[in-house]
């Protein structure tokens, strides 16, 4: 243990001699002007399948408020290749970044990202997932036990609606390697797990999907049910999971039967939600979470010390707290869908396309 610290130590030390050398060389060191100066900040975004949330919401608005801020933003996405994360994160390192903001593809690969930035004197921000044991400055996401939790409670409201007796219950879970898929479940759970208990509800089958992978969630999903033909409602972790879900159900003539959760409001799992083949999702406020981090990083960038991480997370490996902004979310049925589109994440045009226009005005969107 004590080894391997000080092996990166040493790692840390002759990144920061390269890393020094190459700002002197472009003539914007960034670290040694006191900060009258303002700084580049480098943005890693994950992959554009586990969710359309990453090409569709947090780069546009990320580059938003940086833009706004006049502060130089590199913004890019790993398509989820985890070598690709590093080359991606070296570039920005050795471009001489002053703020470096990830969405960790595992914990494992960010930890390396953010011990080779931190070792050159960058400071670093956890976007949306917490990099389990990599000490980042700060973090910034939602309450996401609570997403869970509004999950859980969601997939028992409409079974009730459905007057289902003991129904089995299938759990389709995000990526083991993502924090966030464990604190979702840790949340829904802690819903399911009495109900399963008092029989309320029947436990089902309970899988993870690697990477969220929504084509490779299909699948899991296709030999759940051939194997519990019985299957009555369906916690799948995300809208893109859900919608794997959904075309199963789809092909078994079971949607709108069998309810089903999400997560992220994309535009696709709120037209499930209207034409009522999905039960629930959860809308995070994007634009929030991306002008939280964006806000932190602006400061840093400009030499100030931020102020507005005023939470705290503390990290389940490391037991160490980092300073965090955690935002609510909020849980959208057929009966607000509207809200989402009021709150500007999805226009009305986006959403009712004609195969959803009479679905549109049943939910009171006109
Ligand atoms: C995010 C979700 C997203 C999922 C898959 C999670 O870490 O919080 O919003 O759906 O990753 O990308």
């Amino acid at each position: 243990m004590r080894k391997g610290l000080f092996a990166l130590a040493a790692v840390g030390l002759l990144a920061t001699g390269s890393v020094a050398a190459c700002g002197d060389s472009k003539g914007s060191d960034s670290g040694s002007s006191g900060g009258s100066t303002t700084g580049k900040v480098g943005v890693i975004l994950p992959d554009t399948k586990s969710s359309a949330r990453w090409a569709t919401a947090d780069a546009k608005y990320l580059k938003e408020a940086f833009d706004a801020a006049g502060v130089q933003a590199d913004i890019q996405n790993a398509q989820g290749d985890k070598t690709q994360f590093q080359t991606i994160a070296d570039g920005m390192i050795s471009s001489g970044v002053k703020v470096l903001i990830i969405v960790n593809l595992d914990s494992g690969t960010g930890k390396a990202v953010l011990d080779k930035a931190k070792a050159a004197g960058i400071a670093t921000i956890d976007y949306d997932r917490l990099t389990l044991n990599g000490g980042a400055d700060y973090y910034v996401s939602f309450d996401n036990v609570k997403v869970g939790e509004l999950q859980g409670q969601g997939l028992v409201d409409c079974l009730k609606a459905k007057n289902y007796t003991k129904p089995v219950v299938a759990e389709l879970n995000g990526a083991p390697t993502d924090n966030n898929a464990t604190l979702f479940a840790q949340g829904y759970d802690s819903v399911l797990n009495p109900l399963y208990t008092d029989g309320t509800l029947t436990k089902g089958p309970n899988q993870s999907v690697p990477d969220w992978d929504n084509a490779q969630g299909g699948t899991i999903f296709e030999q759940m049910l051939t194997q519990n033909k019985n299957i009555k409602g369906v916690l799948a972790a995300n809208d893109g999971l859900g919608n794997a879900v959904i075309s199963v159900l789809k092909k078994n003539k079971l949607n709108g039967q069998v309810p089903v959760t999400g997560q992220d409001a994309t535009t696709q799992g709120l037209q499930n939600i209207l034409v009522g083949d999905q039960c629930m999702t959860v809308y995070k406020a994007i634009k929030k979470e991306a002008d939280a981090a964006s806000e932190l990083a602006i400061a840093i960038a400009k030499g100030q010390k931020p102020t507005s991480a005023t939470g705290k997370v503390t990290d389940p490996e490391s037991k160490k707290d980092v300073a965090s902004v955690l935002l609510v979310p909020q849980a959208i049925t057929k009966a607000n869908v509207k809200d989402v589109i009021a709150d500007g994440f999805v226009t009305k045009d986006e959403l009712c396309t004609a195969d959803f226009a009479k679905a549109c005005t049943d939910a009171g969107i006109s």
